[in-house]
């Protein structure tokens, strides 16, 4: 009898650990924008592949538009081990010690996603990821969004139209330095709460590609939109190293051809999404465009290219010299 009863816990018990064995395991990968941007849409394609090329051992949960976390915490969170993975924009690094990400935010550094890409494909990319070892994360991948435009409630037309706003700005130091020299009045806020901010009037513009400019609805409560792409904004996607280095090899293999993919699908889509999110701005009729004119945006280079001067304490002069070397970039060209 006794037997018996040992031998039907026994049999439960392996059928427990069974069904344990067959769960998948959760990647919990949090977000702030919108699902339609290329950072949402290169976000569910990972997750869809990585089902796909793991045969359901992994499930890629994707929260998008900070409903799990937002800016801060969600790198809180990453590195408590709450969520698993994570592609916060290389302007919000400064926090977590990592400065160096910030060379990305330095006004006019790339003029378009080719001279982006020698960048990020190549080794200053690596060295960047590198950084992020000591800090408890892994570095999978740089993700694009695109080149950023000024929005404000009053026409901007040269940089001293934004003298004396008060401009949001994601957490990065240069980006401060970037409206300082502008003479307007940097507020660092989180992404989420930029729309309600912007409507209140707590902040009077802001600067962002126009994918997320669009899904934020931002057009309906800015009045001037002016095309200066004056700086990047883009992606570097992280996961806990802890985690990422106690999973089965195999899966690893898998993730990783996953993520490739993934770059490869978000990084070609990009610039087509924010041409897109363009002309559903000027169909809504809600926003004013204004494309600059040579003149005018070689005003808003003169003012801002030295930010790159001034910021090589807080960047590293040699990353940044690395970057105009990548580029070609000259700064005494203008
Ligand atoms: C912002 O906060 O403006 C952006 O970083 C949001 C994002 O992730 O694209």
């Amino acid at each position: 009898m006794k037997l018996k009863s040992l031998l039907v816990g026994l049999a439960a018990f392996a059928l427990i650990g069974a069904a344990a064995a067959d769960e998948p395991i959760v990647i919990k990968f949090s977000h702030v924008v919108a699902q339609d941007t290329p950072k949402g849409k290169a976000a569910d394609f990972f997750a869809k592949r990585a089902a796909e090329l793991t045969q359901g051992r992994v499930k890629v949960e994707v929260y998008p538009n900070s409903t799990l976390y937002k800016d801060k915490e969600e790198l809180e969170a990453l590195q408590l081990g709450a969520v698993q993975m994570l592609a916060p924009s290389l302007a919000k690094f400064g926090p977590l010690g990592v400065r160096e990400f910030e060379v990305f935010d330095l006004p006019y550094i790339f003029d378009n996603y080719q001279d982006l890409h020698k960048v990020t494909y190549g080794p200053v990319g690596q060295q960047l990821m590198a950084k992020l070892e000591p800090k408890g994360i892994k570095g999978l991948a740089f993700w694009d969004n695109g080149f950023k435009s000024f929005s404000a409630n009053t026409p901007i037309r040269q940089p001293s139209n934004l003298k004396g706003k008060k401009m949001r700005i994601q957490s990065s130091k240069v980006l401060e330095e970037q409206m300082r020299v502008l003479g307007a009045i940097p507020q660092v806020m989180a992404f989420s709460e930029v729309y309600q901010a912007l409507q209140t009037g707590v902040v009077d513009g802001t600067e962002n590609p126009i994918s997320n400019f669009y899904t934020q609805k931002m057009h309906e409560v800015q009045k001037y939109l002016t095309l200066t792409d004056h700086g990047y904004l883009g992606y570097a996607v992280i996961t806990n190293k802890k985690f990422w280095e106690g999973l089965p090899a195999d899966i690893r293999t898998q993730l990783e051809q996953a993520m490739k993919e993934a770059t490869e699908y978000g990084n070609g889509i990009a610039k087509e999404e924010n041409e897109k999110a363009l002309e559903l701005v000027k169909a809504s009729g809600k926003t004013e465009i204004h494309t600059p004119t040579a003149e005018e945006k070689l005003a808003f280079k003169r003012v801002l290219v030295p930010v790159h001067k001034k910021m090589e304490s807080r960047v590293g002069a040699d990353l940044i010299q690395s970057i105009y070397q990548a580029t070609g970039f000259d700064p005494s060209k203008l």
